[in-house]
């Protein structure tokens, strides 16, 4: 009696090294940007709440972890700044003494090497709390992208690699790009805050930069969750007006739009792995709940195979961690 024929799938999974040799995605140390938090101050390390592992630094205790954070294998940070003083217009946002025009300083002179990234935004500079600025009770688009430009070359002059404008006006890569080539910045690259949604993932992350909208929301400026043509609309633009990288945010409820960008675009599609999406997993560990090393490296994994090429994360250290420990 002949057999009915199937596939034997299994085969290939038969082993650790087998299973190793077959695997699709893999995550590497240089697909690592990990965020930083710096505040003015001395002598200051202070755990946010909301984020166990992730604390805010004065910049005499930043060289202390940056040399961690190199000598683990990463490659890239991302640099918030948390601001004593905050007005209408986010003046600290574009000082040249602002406090994250100093950390970039600090950060290039002792790790040359290092790729500085700088968020550019206001909303951590502003009292309202909003990315840009307000007239008559509005965020007012065109207003807000000269004082997004100051701060983008305020930054690009500190010594940064990368500027990443994450602030959802329109034009703002067009702005932004035009204002770093005026100013002689021209080989200094945009990572674009391209397709940021307004999510309720954001919600730890506010708390440690202290950037509560104290009225309203973003949702006249971050885009509307159920959207899916919306996130090419808003990619198509900033490839458009020279975006160098696109970033999607949040990662994980938006895989499905991380794949559409990354078959849309052959710019380097960066995932933003909020601050919510981790401190959910770090919850659910601290309960015992679930495997964070497991979890994490599953929910990362599933970033880079939806298509992201980077990963903006508050686990590069964790992950960096067990990369080493594996080889
Ligand atoms: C603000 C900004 C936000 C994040 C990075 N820059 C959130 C917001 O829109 O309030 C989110 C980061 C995170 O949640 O980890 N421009
Ligand atoms: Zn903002």
């Amino acid at each position: 009696m002949s057999q009915q024929a199937f596939n034997r799938h299994r085969r290939l999974r038969g082993s650790h090294s087998m299973r190793n040799l077959v695997r699709e995605t893999k995550l590497s140390k240089e697909d690592l940007i990990y965020p930083l938090f710096v505040v003015e101050g001395q002598n200051y390390k202070k755990e946010v709440p909301s984020m166990p592992g992730v604390f805010h630094y004065s910049l005499d205790l930043l060289d202390d972890e940056i040399d961690k954070i190199v000598s683990l294998g990463i490659e890239s940070i991302i640099l918030f700044g948390v601001p004593k003083h905050k007005d209408d217009v986010g003046t600290q946002a574009y000082a040249e003494e602002g406090i994250v025009q100093q950390a970039i300083r600090q950060v290039k002179a002792n790790h040359p090497h290092l790729v500085v990234i700088a968020d550019t935004c206001l909303c951590q500079y502003t009292d309202h709390g909003h990315c840009g600025v307000i007239q008559d009770g509005t965020i007012e688009n065109d207003q807000s992208l000269s004082l997004l430009v100051k701060t983008a070359v305020s930054q690009a002059r500190a010594g940064a690699d990368v500027i990443a404008p994450s602030n959802m006006m329109d034009g703002f890569v067009a702005s932004i790009r035009h204002g770093l080539d005026e100013a002689g910045f021209s080989n200094t690259p945009i990572m674009s805050y391209a397709v940021k949604y307004a999510s309720a993932f954001y919600g730890p992350f506010r708390d440690a930069a202290h950037s509560t909208p104290q009225f309203g929301d973003r949702k006249t400026y971050q885009m509307d969750p159920a959207n899916r043509m919306e996130a090419l609309r808003e990619a198509r633009s900033d490839i458009q007006e020279g975006a160098d990288f696109l970033i999607v945010k949040p990662a994980l409820s938006y895989l499905d739009i991380m794949r559409d960008v990354k078959n849309e675009s052959l710019l380097p599609v960066v995932a933003y792995n909020v601050s919510g999406e981790y401190s959910m997993i770090k919850a659910a560990a601290a309960n015992g709940w679930v495997d964070e090393k497991e979890t994490v490296q599953e929910k990362l994994t599933s970033m880079k195979r939806a298509g992201a090429d980077l990963i903006i994360t508050y686990f590069a250290k964790d992950v960096a961690n067990w990369i080493n420990e594996d080889i």
